[in-house]
């Protein structure tokens, strides 16, 4: 088989990208605008914003990351877009640029679902290392912004295909870290700033029960996937802590502290680590080690019990709060304990970006799965 190089564009969220990646195991270039500046202020994603730093963004993205990869639209062999789940105007602009190159490069569009671009970014970079040996069955679990989910991932002969076994009910795990960050003062994105202060607080200061949900629920729940397996479901819900670690502030009277924090964190243009650091007291920096160990130990404990009664052989944990430092350790550690194999995109890779979605696209482009002329964006997309 030749090389193939596919062009991916990425515009789900809060990122516009554009990667060019070599069949599915090379990552030739990788470009990422990040939109932080633009949301910051309003402490989470403004959709109508999203779209247009989008429209903005997304000729350069793609033009820089041709030139990197040494490419011209013509040379590529195909392109990839994602096309949801996602807010749905931000998803339009990619598609709709991908359509139009596609069209008049006379050349094969295939559509990417951004989740199986996130598992695909484990894949993709194993196969850059020289592993090549996967042992089945694979669990991966997604957790990002938009998303918390366990998937049993199997290759077929045309392709992957996934089962749902777990979601979050409510709020996603990144989402939370966000809440619980703009909360307490802090900037957008959350995730890496709790992070980053973690280590400088008690995890064991606060206590955070999370909610137990029991499986006769999970089935019975208006809001749960429809159970089309035998597989019992292990769902995640994260808007309880959000409204505990609120709980906490309200009667700890933290919240001038918070106001004032937010002043002086409002005119640094670029804030750092060390800025945000200097602006929190110990009992705040106690709160955030504490939430972000209650929200790690939810995490693992749920996939790992997954990973048990499912029997899998290998475990994949990727999305963008994939990225965090202490969820990785937790997992190394435990996975190792109970001898299973655990495997992460590098943190690049773990936040949204377009060789993921190039990556995911090679083996449609294999089996010529490729998108219609009609096809759109979808929001809500599920993972199949
Ligand atoms: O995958 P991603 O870039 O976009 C979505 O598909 O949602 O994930 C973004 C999410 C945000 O909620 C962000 O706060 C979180 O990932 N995140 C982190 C870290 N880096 C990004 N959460 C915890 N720790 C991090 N280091
Ligand atoms: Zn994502």
């Amino acid at each position: 088989m030749p090389d193939t190089y596919i062009l991916g564009i990425e515009s789900s969220c809060d990122e516009t990208a554009a990667a060019v990646v070599r069949s599915g195991e090379q990552v030739i270039s990788n470009v990422v605008a990040s939109q932080f500046a633009t949301h910051r202020p309003y402490g989470g994603v403004v959709p109508e914003l999203a779209s247009r730093e989008h429209l903005r963004a997304i000729v350069p993205v793609v033009r820089t990351a041709l030139e990197e990869a040494g490419q011209t639209y013509q040379s590529v062999d195909a392109l990839a877009v994602t096309q949801g789940p996602g807010l749905a105007g931000a998803l339009l602009v990619g598609i709709s640029y991908a359509k139009a190159l596609a069209f008049a490069l006379d050349k094969p569009l295939i559509a990417v679902n951004h989740l199986e671009g996130h598992i695909h970014a484990v894949l993709l970079e194993e196969r850059q290392k020289g592993n090549h040996e996967l042992t089945f069955p694979v669990l991966a679990l997604v957790v990002s912004g938009g998303h918390t989910h366990l998937y049993l991932a199997e290759q077929r002969e045309n392709g992957w295909t996934y089962q749902n076994i777990g979601r979050t009910r409510d709020d996603a795990a990144g989402e939370a870290f966000d809440k619980v960050a703009k909360l307490l003062g802090l900037g957008y994105p959350g995730g890496p700033i709790i992070d980053k202060l973690s280590k400088f607080g008690d995890p064991k200061a606060v206590k955070f029960p999370l909610s137990q949900i029991k499986h006769r629920d999970r089935r019975e729940h208006a809001g749960a996937m429809p159970s089309n397996s035998d597989h019992p479901r292990f769902d995640f819900s994260y808007s309880g802590i959000k409204t505990s670690v609120l709980r906490y502030v309200e009667t700890r009277a933290m919240q001038a502290a918070i106001e004032e924090r937010k002043r002086a964190i409002a005119v640094i243009a670029s804030p750092t680590a060390d800025d945000y650091r200097r602006n929190c007291d110990q009992p705040t920096l106690d709160l955030i080690a504490s939430f972000q160990r209650a929200m790690v130990d939810d995490l693992v404990d749920k996939t790992l019990t997954a990973a048990r009664e499912c029997d899998v052989a290998t475990l994949f944990v990727t999305g963008g709060v994939a990225a965090n430092n202490e969820l990785r350790q937790t997992f190394e550690r435990q996975a190792a304990g109970e001898g299973l194999p655990v495997f992460f995109p590098s943190r690049p890779l773990s936040t949204d970006n377009a060789a993921m979605i190039a990556a995911a696209a090679y083996p449609k482009f294999l089996a010529e799965d490729f998108a219609s002329p009609e096809m759109s964006a979808e929001a809500s997309l599920q993972l199949r």
